[in-house]
This record gives C-alpha cells, sequence and structure tokens, in this order.
C-alpha cells in the first residue's frame, strides 16, 4: 500500500488521549487540511481536573461526529483516506481504548492500515508541521501536561533523551499551581491569562535546579514554594496581588526551561530548535523564547497555538511518516497507557542503552 502520484492521498489522525477528542486530515505533502478538536474541560471543571471515566465517555459520545467533520472540512470522502493514525498511548487506558478501537475498525472496514502513535511522536511532529524545513541536527523540548522531556535529535527521526523532569512535568507545575492561586480549570492557560497583568519581578520564586542536574528539571520544590508563600500571606492576614504571584511563578517555570533548552543547544552545538507540547502555547514562554532565539541566532520553531495542545493533526503528521516507512500495526495491537515515553522505537540501538541508563 502507497501513495501513488496519480492519486492523492490522505492520512486521518485521531487523538483521544486525555481529554480532548480529536481528528484531523493531513495530506501526502504534510499539508493539514482540517483539524478538529472537541474539548471536554467543561465535563471535567467542576472537579477540578480530568475525571478518567467521564473522559472516556464523552470520547465515545463525540468520536464518529469528530472524524465525520474533519473529513467533511477536508473536502475528501473516506475512500480517499490512504490510513488512519490513531494516539496509542501514553494517556488514560479508557481514554486511548476508545480512540485506538474506533480508528482500527473504520480502518478494517476501510481496508486500510491503521498507524499505532506514540503521543509523544505526535507533538514532536508538530514542529514539522509548522517548519516543514526544520533543520537538524537540533534539540526538541516536549513540555505538556505529563512530560518535559528534552531531546538531541541528530537525525530526522532519531531522538536521543538528554534531560527530563525527575519529578513533576512543567504543566504539572502550571496546574498545580494555579489550583493554590484558586484559579479554574484548565490552569496552565488561567495562570498564564492572569499573570499577564502581573508584574514578574514583584515575587520572586527559585529557580529550580537552574545551575544543577545537568539538562534534567525538577519542578515540584517550586510548587512547595509556593504553597508556603500564599500559606504565609494568609497566616499574616497580608495583601498580595495575584497577578503578581502568577507572574513570578510562571517566570521561574519559563526561565528554567528555556536556560535548560538554550544550555542543550549549546552543548550540542545546534544550529535549531522547537519547543511543543501544551505549555509551549504559554505566552510568556514564546516571548522569552523569541528573545533567546534572536540573541543566538538559532532556527526557532514553536507551533501555532493549536498546534501546541493535544490535536490530531501532529497524530496524522507522525503517522504519516510511519506510513511511508510501512510501519502498520497488527490488528490485534491495542491502546497501551503506559507507552515508553522516550519514543524508543525510532532510536537507534546506542540512543537506547543511553535512555535506559
Ligand atoms: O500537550 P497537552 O495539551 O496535553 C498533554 O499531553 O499533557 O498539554 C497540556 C498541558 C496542561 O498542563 C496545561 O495546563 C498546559 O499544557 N497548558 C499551558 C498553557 N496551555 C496549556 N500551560 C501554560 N500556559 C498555557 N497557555
Ligand atoms: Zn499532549
Amino acid at each position: 500500500m502507497n501513495f501513488s502520484s496519480a492519486e492523492p492521498g490522505y492520512i486521518l489522525g485521531i487523538e483521544t488521549s486525555c481529554d480532548e477528542t480529536a481528528a484531523a486530515v493531513v495530506s501526502e505533502k504534510g499539508e493539514v487540511l482540517a483539524n478538529v478538536v472537541s474539548s471536554q474541560h467543561d465535563v471535567h471543571r467542576r472537579f477540578g481536573g480530568v475525571v478518567p471515566e467521564l473522559a472516556s465517555r464523552k470520547h465515545t459520545e463525540k468520536i464518529e461526529e469528530i472524524v465525520q467533520e474533519a473529513i467533511r472540512l477536508a473536502q475528501i470522502t473516506l475512500s480517499d483516506v490512504k490510513g488512519i493514525a490513531v494516539t496509542q498511548g501514553p494517556g488514560l487506558a479508557g481514554a486511548l481504548l476508545v480512540g485506538v478501537s474506533f480508528g482500527k475498525a473504520l480502518a478494517y472496514a476501510q481496508n486500510i492500515p491503521w498507524i499505532a502513535v506514540n503521543h509523544l511522536e505526535g507533538h514532536v511532529a508538530s514542529a514539522w508541521l509548522q517548519q516543514p524545513n526544520l533543520q537538524t541536527p537540533c534539540v526538541i523540548l516536549v513540555v505538556s501536561g505529563g512530560h518535559t522531556h528534552l531531546y538531541f535529535v541528530p537525525r530526522f527521526q532519531e531522538y536521543r533523551l538528554v534531560g527530563r523532569t525527575l519529578d513533576d512535568a512543567a504543566g504539572e507545575a502550571f496546574d498545580k499551581g494555579a489550583k493554590m492561586l484558586g484559579l479554574d480549570f484548565p490552569g496552565g492557560p488561567a495562570l498564564d491569562r492572569l499573570a499577564q497583568s502581573g508584574n514578574p519581578q514583584a515575587v520572586r520564586f527559585p529557580r529550580p535546579y537552574l545551575n544543577r542536574g545537568g539538562l534534567n528539571f525538577s519542578f515540584s520544590g517550586l510548587k512547595t514554594s509556593l504553597l508556603y508563600y500564599m500559606r504565609d500571606i494568609k497566616k499574616n492576614a497580608q495583601e498580595c496581588v495575584l497577578a503578581d504571584v502568577a507572574a513570578g511563578y510562571q517566570e521561574a517555570i519559563v526561565e528554567v526551561l528555556v536556560e535548560k533548552t538554550f544550555r542543550a543547544v549549546r552543548r550540542y552545538k545546534v544550529g535549531a530548535v522547537a519547543i511543543v507540547g501544551g505549555v509551549s502555547a504559554n505566552s510568556r514562554l514564546r516571548v522569552r523564547l523569541a528573545e533567546r532565539g534572536a540573541e543566538s541566532g538559532v532556527q526557532l520553531t514553536i507551533p501555532r497555538i493549536e498546534l501546541c495542545t493535544d490535536n490530531a493533526a501532529m497524530i496524522a503528521a507522525a503517522g504519516l511518516w510511519a506510513f511511508h516507512q510501512g510501519e502498520f500495526a497488527s490488528w490485534d495491537a491495542d491502546a497501551k497507557a503506559n507507552l515508553q515515553t522516550q519514543i524508543l522505537h525510532t532510536m537507534k540501538p546506542n540512543h537506547q542503552k543511553a535512555v535506559n541508563q
């Protein structure tokens, strides 16, 4: 099975790893023809976080409609689709199962392959959707709700994990910080909005691991600093400007992310860097990265906002790479909630060894 030049082909992407039901269509040239995301934020808001059972139920209700909408917006028919790429993991087991079961069944009925995509490789692929000429070697930072992984990418699709969080992910630090400030779910974007009216220098929080831990990160201590700061304010009946606290806290996360990423750029002597995943939607992070990118002269890629947070265009894009390599999933392959997060399957054996150490 292959795309032929006479007949245009498309990859349908499906993403249901957490609380977004998403479907997208990408052409063989990597153009995004449709990118539909149905968010469940309203369902989970009153619980202050994602409730896994509710997430799976909502995916089940929405998936067919969202896939049909993507096909309609792309102005194609199902018979134009040459492969269906689905997030296999990591993520919430029940939520992943909805996308995988739906995608597999549809692929089987259409007699086309299904492609199992690692959610992290999807985020990485979003860098190439944004910047098809993204050079290698490069450094890629994946910052999401579950991951803070820094990769050295010597060649296209070869990833060497060179730094990671030792405890909380950056997205978790945003979400938990937002909760302590009494902000609504989802916390990251709410904290970002509040911080826009604050002074990032008014309250200084520690920069965890800035000068130690090599290229690794740690955010749990920062979270504790915020907890103590808020507790002391309350205990002493002091006033505080919440926007300043949010801006100071955000600044600490952003500074560490930017510094470590550019440290990796220098260490691996690369001329390009990309930042992907939900946290790369953060407005302050985007500004600071742009400043550092301009100073250092490296090629900087940050996907447009709709490609930063969970979406199916990135899954279709990673699926397109796999399609061209004939990497089709077997019919008995299933969702894998704990799928290796290091994207091992595309790494050379010596790099696998480095990651496992
Ligand atoms: O990639 P993503 O959509 O889902 C995962 O794979 O986890 O990332 C979600 C994370 C959440 O922690 C969310 O709060 C954070 O990305 N996030 C943000 C912003 N938008 C999303 N964090 C800070 N500022 C934002 N604007
Ligand atoms: Zn994600």
